[in-house]
């Protein structure tokens, strides 16, 4: 396997908690996970990309680290993470962890002991620490991205500054410890067989306190660390980096990606654009502008377990969704959701680059926005004031098997309760349905592996509202988002479809791959 495998690879999203269960505890976990790699393999990624899965009190879904060397004990042991890591290579299927840089859990033994410690001393130096203003006021108005202040009072009267929930205080990384400590973190890790580290949060790590506007977002000082985590990558075969930063500047965005730095890092721009033909173009033509001069391969992403899921997403009415509307009641079209779902599907799977594919995905599960108030367990349902209902409804376990929840989750009762209806879409009554979203993911990724992945595009003349381009191996891809049926670019062959063409021709909000 080549040592930059990851160029062009389509990677697989686990969020361990909610895959599969293999001990019945209603949460899913390494066993379950090791059970279902067959499905993967199947499915054919090339890696797994696991959220956070050590020790946490899960304020945040793990994104709350207690101890940054072990594995949480509802998900499983280290041991077991260690076989699981074989396994899935000996199923040509590699693995990339979750890093979380900029914040640990406020169990965490460093922020324990930062507590006892008191003002003034060295352990305080490891977080960001500060007396506050007259009259009990924080040392500055910064409020905390999950919403509320970004600072919390400690028993001395000393605050500590958590741009996420309370239980998530922000390292200092302007101390050379902290430095360190996550240099042996990752040696920690791609000792033991990792391939690929997903950096959390990655562009906020330093913050100018001084700044009366919230200032953390890319400070020149983090292509340090950056540059450093390369180093120690590059000290090992075949490994890499691919970083989280929400940026809406490209040109700064691009410098995390220099040679010396990450190899690639999530397109958030292209997850965000509505479904539309001309913001979708503009999107694609703006990541290629940023990443082919730098030779840094573009990733495509249609969800991940922050966003509303496609399917709810591309059926809302106004195509000028957020993908983060989480407000009760608002309305989708789950027939239309579908439709542009696969045709965003095959249009993303046929991109230059990498492919993030987030589990659920590709059963085409629904956002579940009608958990009862009292289950919810994402920090934004509370910290919002319940204006905002978090991040939960993509979160639901994934169904398997069977005609009711569980739906072969695991034998005990999920932690998020499972819609009845999604009997329709388990993995069982979509694997030998030829129409299902789970044959149409498999065969995309079968066809991607072989003839798209990595590589350049060429654009093709096509009418307003359509999306056509050819790639090096010479498939085209063209997908309608025009309201009236289309031509077909000439071609011998037509590999795949995202729905059947009508009367020869390829219907509004369809892709299709021809030869
Ligand atoms: C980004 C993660 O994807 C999200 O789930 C988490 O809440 C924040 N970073 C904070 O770690």
């Amino acid at each position: 396997m080549s040592d930059t495998w990851w160029r062009g690879a389509a990677i697989y999203q686990v969020y361990l908690r909610s895959f599969a269960d293999g001990n019945g505890d209603g949460i899913g976990d390494l066993a379950g996970l090791r059970a279902k790699l067959p499905y993967l393999a199947e499915l054919g990624v090339d890696a797994i990309w696991l959220n956070p899965w050590y020790p946490s009190p899960m304020a945040d879904g793990g994104y709350d680290v207690a101890d940054y060397r072990a594995i949480e004990p509802s998900f499983g042991t280290l041991t077991e993470a260690e076989d699981y890591i074989s396994e899935a290579h000996a199923l040509g299927i590699r693995t990339i962890i979750d890093i979380v840089p900029n914040h640990g859990s406020d169990q965490q033994e460093w922020f324990v002991a930062a507590l006892a410690a008191g003002p003034g001393s060295l352990e305080r130096e490891r977080f960001i620490f500060r007396p506050g203003r007259d009259g009990g006021l924080p040392p500055n108005d910064w409020q905390s991205i999950f919403n509320g202040p970004a600072w919390t009072q400690v028993d001395d009267g000393e605050w500590y500054l958590h741009l996420f929930a309370p239980e998530q205080p922000d390292f200092n990384w302007r101390n050379p410890e902290v430095v360190e400590e996550f240099h042996s973190i990752l040696r920690f890790w791609l000792d033991r067989g990792v391939d690929g580290i997903r950096i959390d949060s990655a562009a906020v790590l330093f913050k100018d306190l001084d700044s009366v506007e919230e200032s953390y977002t890319d400070h020149d000082e983090v292509h340090d660390v950056y540059r450093g985590w390369r180093r120690i990558t590059d000290s090992y075969e075949g490994r890499f980096l691919v970083g989280e930063m929400w940026m809406p500047d490209q040109e700064r965005f691009a410098l995390y990606l220099r040679p010396d730095e990450m190899q690639t890092a999530f397109n958030f721009d292209f997850l965000s654009r509505p479904w539309d033909a001309d913001e979708l173009r503009a999107s694609i033509d703006l990541t290629l502008t940023t990443h082919v001069p730098i030779g840094a391969p573009p990733t495509w992403v249609l969800s991940n377990h922050d966003v509303t899921r496609p399917v709810t997403k591309y059926g809302r009415p106004d195509t000028s969704f957020s993908h983060q509307d989480r407000k009760h009641g608002m309305a989708t079209d789950p027939v239309l959701g579908e439709r542009r779902a696969r045709a965003a599907a095959l249009l993303a799977m046929a991109l230059p680059g990498g492919l993030y594919v987030y589990q659920g995905e590709e059963l085409g599960l629904p956002e579940v926005e009608n958990l009862p108030d009292e289950l919810l367990q994402d920090p934004l349902w509370v910290r919002s004031g319940g204006t905002d209902r978090g991040r939960d409804g993509c979160r639901v376990p994934i169904p398997w098997s069977g005609q009711e929840p569980p739906f072969g989750f695991g034998s005990g009762t999920p932690w998020l309760p499972q819609p009845a209806d999604w009997k329709n879409l388990t993995v069982e009554s979509q694997h030998d349905d030829q129409n299902s979203m789970l044959t149409l993911y498999r065969n995309g990724l079968r066809i991607r592996r072989t003839e798209l992945g990595d590589g350049t595009l060429t654009w093709l003349d096509a009418d307003p509202g359509v999306l056509l381009f050819a790639r090096d191996s010479g498939l085209k891809c063209i997908t309608n988002l025009s309201p009236a049926p289309v031509d077909l670019p000439p071609h011998t062959d037509l590999l795949l479809t995202s729905n059947p063409l009508e009367n020869g021709k390829l219907p509004t909000d369809t892709t299709a791959w021809v030869r």
